[in-house]
This record gives structure tokens, C-alpha cells and sequence, in this order.
């Protein structure tokens, strides 16, 4: 630790580093280098409630360097100006940090537009020669992301179109990186593809491909929580833990998203990303060192030893939502959204019982689901424990009591809940099921930052430990591409209405190994 007393040599006195004169010093800001990005997508949803006010936020916070350029390339027809005003709208609407007019104005400064086709070079060439002009101008010094917020039929075009003009090739004294949104393909092969069309033309180490989960506080406190503590690691295996069940549980319904959701489904849209990297950080190896390398290697290896649990009729559930209540609000189910195919087979609830075939794990089942309109917005993980192999008290003493557990909250509530046993104030001895709650609303002064600050900063400062790998995503889709051609091959998903925790067949699938799921 760059921080703690450095022994002079001499008797007991000792000399304090200045911690500002190290380079490997976390705490200093991480303040991105000259640098600019290009948005493909830009109009998109994602851009306007995300992006744009995660980039703002950044530059609130004095983190990109003074002369960032921002360039949108799109359909529109717009000037300067009116790009301009469209990012403000969205950085009023979406900004986490304090709205401070002339931190937008220097930003909007190095702003730009660029209107056209995927397929069309010479929009292409322009927005070569705007960013050429733009390293003039604002000191970008050639280094370039490109975020490609775009669904993934098109990754191939603007890939191709950014090798023809030359912006994809970084020199010696400049980089260029691409960051790119999920659904990274539909299936492994598909993945496959694209990852060979992206790698084509942009080296693995200049990819950045996002999960947003990983740029959540709470999901890189897993590591935290495993790895620089003491107390858990020794009951962190099969010879404790019961099972784990990952859940990410959302109220919101699918009204408006018709044209990205419909034919993709819950288990694609965050089953195959965002739930199976929560399984890898849960249950991976520790990393020989806390490198991007060494990280990925152990996610990896974790993934590579995961597996569904068979038969699938009794070890997967899905369902569609129906017509039901969300709160006191009416809500119509997913056939009735707008532009859904009434026919639609489209699941909005998944739910999978996988193995990981090692040591540490062998017979403990990974229970995995997620689902749209459900009782609340929740996700956690729960690793719930053995129970104890002898108990002294009585059978009716300790009756009321549960499996303990542990539970990191990822989101909302933040923090680390432990569930066990206590003794009931009393004459007689009863033990009932209580709850030690880490938050991390009261435990720190500091807010989170949005899981979009911390990638588009980590994409910029060549920092991708947080994000998968081409391997991790084509390993992610052969755990999933054996349920989803089962689920293919069995037509309509269950029925659930909304706002219940889901079809009944998931119950029943807890139910056949004797379990239940958490009511979070
Ligand atoms: C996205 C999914 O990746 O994550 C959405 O495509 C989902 O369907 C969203 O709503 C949830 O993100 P968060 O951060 O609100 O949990």
C-alpha cells in the first residue's frame, strides 16, 4: 500500500509516502487522456438516457480531458447546433451530477455531427476528415472510440466502413478502441461471427464490449467482498453453500421496446450477459493477481466448467407475461403491448438450474431467472447455505427457522445482507430468523457513480478489466444455446400475470430438489 509507513531504516521512525508522487495510487482521479468519441446510434434510447448524461457527468466530475470531442453519426439531418440541443435535453433529463451550464458549454464546444447511412462512404469520409479536423482544432491527438450503439446486424457495416476510411487504424502515437453494446449475436455461432468481423479489423485488445453490470458498484464489490476479506472464503465452496440463485427481477413491462425485444427474449436480453458474469465473479477462482488478464482468465475457466442441468423440462421455466397489476396500475400483458405479434412466443420471464463442474462447486445447482413486470425491481444474489448437520434444541425451537444466507443486493438498496439464527428474546429458547444489513447508503459518504461513467472512463483510459472478452461472450452463449433450442422446440411460454414473481412452472421447478426461491 503506497499509503502505509515506508521504515527509513532507522530506529522506529518512520516516513510517509506522498501518495500523489505515485502513479499506481488508485485514489488520484483517473482523468482520461486526450481523447474524443465518436456515438453510432446516437438518437437511440440508450444514447439519450445513458450515454450522453454518463459522458456529461464525466466531464462534471473533471474527468475527461478539456478538449473532448463528442461526434454523433446518424440519420438526421442535423447541425451542429441541433445535436447541441439534443444532448442537452438529454443530460437535463438524465444527468446524475448537478447541472452546471458552462461545464455543457465547454463540452459542447467539441461537439459535431455527422449525417448518414451505414452504407454510405462518403458520410464516412466526412466524419474521417471531421475527426482530422477535430485533432487540430481541439488536441484529440488521434485517439478515437467508437461506440457502436447499434443493433448487432450492423456491427459489420460500420466495422467495415470505419477500416475503408482509415479511422480504425491507430499509429504509433495514437490509438483507436470500439466499444460495442450488446446483444453480441444470437447464439454462439452467431457471436462467433461477429467477433471474427470485429476482430478483423480491430485487435482484440482495442475491443470493448459492454456489460453494464460490471460497471455496478455492488457487482464489482463481489470481488471485494471474496477476495479482501477473511470471513467468507472458507465456506465459499460445496462443502457449505446449499445453492446460489441469482435473480434480477424488473417491474417494468415491455411497452415501447417491441422492436429490440420481440424474438429475443429474457434469457438473450441478460441471462446470457449480465446474469452469467454475476455467476462467474460468484463463483471463479481467486485471480493470481487483480490484472484485466488474470481476471479474465479465472472468469473464464468458471464458464468454461458451466453447464445447464438436464433434463431441461424439469431444470428451465419461462413465461410471458399477461394482463395484470403493477402496483394499483392496471397493465396489459405482452400480446397487447404495442407491436408485438399478438402470436409472439417471445419469453419475459427465464428461469435455469446450471452446474459448475469443479471442486469448489460440484452438486451445488446455480439457480438463475429474470422476468419483466414481477413483484418489484430487484436483483440480488443469495448464497444460501447448508443447514447446520447437527442441531442441539429442540425440533419446535428452531422451526421458524430458514437456511442461512447471504445476500448482496446489487440493486436498489444496495449492500450485503447475512440471514441466520438468533434467539428470541425470552424465557424459553426459540431461534428465529434475523438479518445483519450492510448499506451502502448509510456505510458511505461517496455515491455511486453510473455504471456508463465508469466503462465509457475505463474504455478511454485502455482499462478493461470490466469487460468481456470475445471468449467470455461465446462461452456465455454454449451455457444457453442448449435451453433456448429446447425452449424453441416447445412453442408458447407459460402464463404469468403481472406483477406475480412468475409462472407457477418455476416454482415447481425449485420445488422438485426441495428448495424455494427468495421472495426478495
Ligand atoms: C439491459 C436490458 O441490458 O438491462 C434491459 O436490455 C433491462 O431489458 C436493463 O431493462 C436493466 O438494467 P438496470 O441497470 O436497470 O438493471
Amino acid at each position: 500500500m503506497v499509503s502505509s509507513p515506508v521504515a527509513t531504516g532507522s530506529g522506529n521512525s518512520e516516513q510517509w509516502v506522498n501518495p500523489l508522487k505515485d502513479p499506481h495510487d488508485k485514489r488520484l482521479p483517473r482523468i482520461a487522456g486526450p481523447s474524443g468519441m465518436v456515438i453510432f446510434g446516437v438518437t437511440g434510447d440508450l444514447a439519450r438516457k445513458k450515454l450522453l448524461p454518463a459522458i456529461y457527468d464525466l466531464a462534471n466530475r473533471g474527468l475527461l480531458p478539456a478538449g473532448f470531442a463528442l461526434v454523433g453519426f446518424g440519420r438526421r439531418d442535423w447541425s451542429k447546433q441541433d445535436f447541441e440541443d439534443y444532448v442537452h435535453e438529454a443530460v437535463l433529463a438524465g444527468a446524475r451530477t448537478d447541472i452546471r451550464e458552462h461545464v455543457f458549454k465547454r463540452l459542447a464546444e467539441g461537439m459535431h455531427f455527422v449525417s448518414g447511412n451505414f452504407d454510405d462512404d462518403q458520410a464516412f469520409d466526412t466524419l474521417a476528415e471531421t475527426l482530422a479536423s477535430l485533432d487540430a482544432s481541439r488536441g484529440t491527438a488521434g485517439n478515437w472510440a467508437f461506440y457502436l450503439s447499434v443493433p448487432p446486424d450492423f456491427f459489420d457495416d460500420v466495422v467495415n466502413q470505419l477500416d475503408r476510411s482509415g479511422m480504425a487504424h491507430a499509429t504509433q502515437h495514437s490509438w483507436r478502441r470500439v466499444i460495442i453494446e450488446k446483444p453480441f449475436g444470437h447464439d454462439q455461432e452467431s457471436a462467433r461471427k461477429l467477433n471474427v468481423a470485429v476482430n478483423r479489423v480491430f485487435p482484440e485488445d482495442s475491443v470493448f464490449r459492454i456489460d453494464h453490470y460490471l460497471g455496478k458498484e455492488t457487482v464489482q464489490n463481489i470481488l471485494a467482498l471474496r477476495f479482501a476479506n477473511q470471513l467468507f472464503d472458507p465456506l465459499w465452496n460445496a462443502n457449505f453453500v446449499d445453492h446460489v440463485q441469482i435473480t434480477m427481477a424488473e417491474d417494468i413491462g415491455l411497452g415501447g421496446r417491441a422492436g429490440y425485444y420481440d424474438g429475443i427474449g429474457a434469457a438473450r436480453d441478460v441471462i446470457q450477459n449480465h446474469l452469467l458474469q454475476l455467476l462467474a465473479l460468484v463463483a471463479m477462482e481467486e485471480p493470481i493477481t487483480y490484472t484485466p488478464q488474470e481476471l479474465r482468465a479465472e472468469k473464464i475457466k468458471v464458464l468454461r466448467a458451466t453447464a445447464p442441468v438436464y433434463p431441461l423440462a424439469k431444470t428451465t421455466a419461462r413465461g410471458q407475461y399477461t394482463a395484470g397489476w403493477q402496483g394499483s396500475q392496471a397493465v396489459v400483458g405482452l400480446r397487447e403491448e404495442e407491436g408485438f405479434d399478438p402470436e409472439s412466443n417471445t419469453e419475459t420471464f427465464a428461469a435455469c438450474t446450471l452446474n459448475i463442474n469443479s471442486r469448489r462447486w460440484a452438486g451445488v445447482p446455480f439457480y438463475l431467472r429474470s422476468g419483466k413486470r414481477l413483484g418489484r425491481r430487484v436483483t440480488e444474489i443469495a448464497i444460501v447455505f447448508k443447514q447446520a448437520p447437527h442441531l442441539t434444541f429442540a425440533e419446535s425451537t428452531t422451526a421458524a427457522q430458514g437456511p442461512n444466507a447471504l445476500v448482496i443486493r446489487v440493486q436498489p438498496d444496495e449492500g450485503v445482507l447475512m440471514r441466520f439464527g438468533s434467539k428470541v428474546p425470552g424465557s424459553t429458547m426459540e431461534v428465529r430468523d434475523v438479518n445483519m444489513d450492510f448499506s451502502y447508503s448509510e456505510a458511505f459518504t461517496e455515491q455511486s457513480p453510473e455504471a456508463y461513467e465508469r466503462l465509457i472512463l475505463d474504455a478511454l483510459l485502455d482499462e478493461n478489466s470490466l469487460f468481456p472478452t470475445n471468449e467470455e461472450v461465446e462461452l456465455s452463449w454454449a451455457i444457453l444455446d442448449p435451453i433456448l433450442e429446447y425452449w424453441a422446440s416447445r412453442g408458447r411460454p407459460d402464463d404469468y400475470p403481472a406483477g406475480t414473481w412468475g409462472p407457477e412452472s418455476a416454482d415447481k421447478m425449485m420445488a422438485r430438489s426441495g428448495r424455494t426461491w427468495r421472495r426478495p
